[in-house]
């Protein structure tokens, strides 16, 4: 991993990402025209949105994804998408189509994976090759996992570089037991900009087991972070990086 801020607290975790986020964004549109993001869900997202929407981001210029959906409708208050769209989406000026959702409620989660797929290509892939995220917004689950990459699953470990978005099975380790739509690491790999968001005690154990610990990728889907191609930042507040 190739950066680690550490700031004192939640608020500054957040208000260290939001400059991150705008400084990505703002070099992507300088360079290409447009950035290419992908939001987190989890607990950090709320802190993370409220200072976003303070920042003289590049709105009008932004295309906008999910790093992973739970399997419920937009309504349902454990919705990623629902929780950006009240946060977020509601208190900025965004047209519909700069807002790629991944449909929690599709009744075949796999056909949903495949249509957000391509979606993903048509949106952010290269002239005819494979699709390179601008930044990706990442929180850190207690288990060791990133996106909806859950620890001890099998897929986890795979990347996905064809696949780009895959259903998941409910995690039983971690709440909410929901069946997930994730992107996969390959686009966590080859992205410009990763932050992590880290916050917390509870999770000081983890994050120095996603940064430090022998390689596992099955065991702890975070250590994806050490085969990034691109700039990788981690916020951490003192207590989560306490163990670094
Ligand atoms: C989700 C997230 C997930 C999250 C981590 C950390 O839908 O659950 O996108 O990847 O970032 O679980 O979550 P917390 O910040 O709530 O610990």
């Amino acid at each position: 991993m190739s950066e680690v801020a550490v700031v004192r607290d939640a608020a500054e975790v957040a208000q260290a990402a939001g400059e991150l986020c705008l400084e990505a964004c703002a070099g992507a549109v300088a360079a290409r025209g447009k950035a290419l993001i992908a939001l987190t869900g989890g607990s950090t997202a709320k802190p993370l949105f409220n200072d976003l929407v303070r920042r003289p981001l590049p709105w009008a210029r932004l295309q906008i994804f999910f790093t992973d959906e739970r399997a419920v409708s937009v309504a349902d208050p454990l919705s990623n998408f629902g929780l950006a769209q009240r946060e977020l989406f509601s208190r900025v000026q965004l047209a519909p189509a700069q807002i790629h959702a991944l449909r929690g409620d599709a009744a075949d989660l796999d056909a949903e994976a495949a249509r957000a797929a391509a979606e993903l290509r048509t949106v952010a892939g290269q002239k005819g090759g494979p699709p390179r995220l601008d930044l990706v917004l990442l929180g850190l689950g207690p288990d060791g996992h990133i996106l909806s990459l859950f620890a001890g699953v099998a897929s986890s470990a795979d990347r996905g570089d064809a696949e780009l978005v895959r259903r998941v099975a409910a995690p039983l380790s971690v709440e909410p037991h929901l069946e997930r739509l994730t992107l996969t690491p390959f686009l966590v790999v080859t992205a410009r900009t990763v932050v992590l968001q880290v916050t917390g005690e509870k999770k000081a154990d983890v994050l120095s087991r996603a940064m430090r610990g022998a390689e596992d990728l099955q065991g702890c889907p975070a250590q994806w972070l050490r085969h990034a191609a691109g700039r990788v930042v981690v916020v951490a507040d003192e207590a989560a990086a306490s163990r670094l």
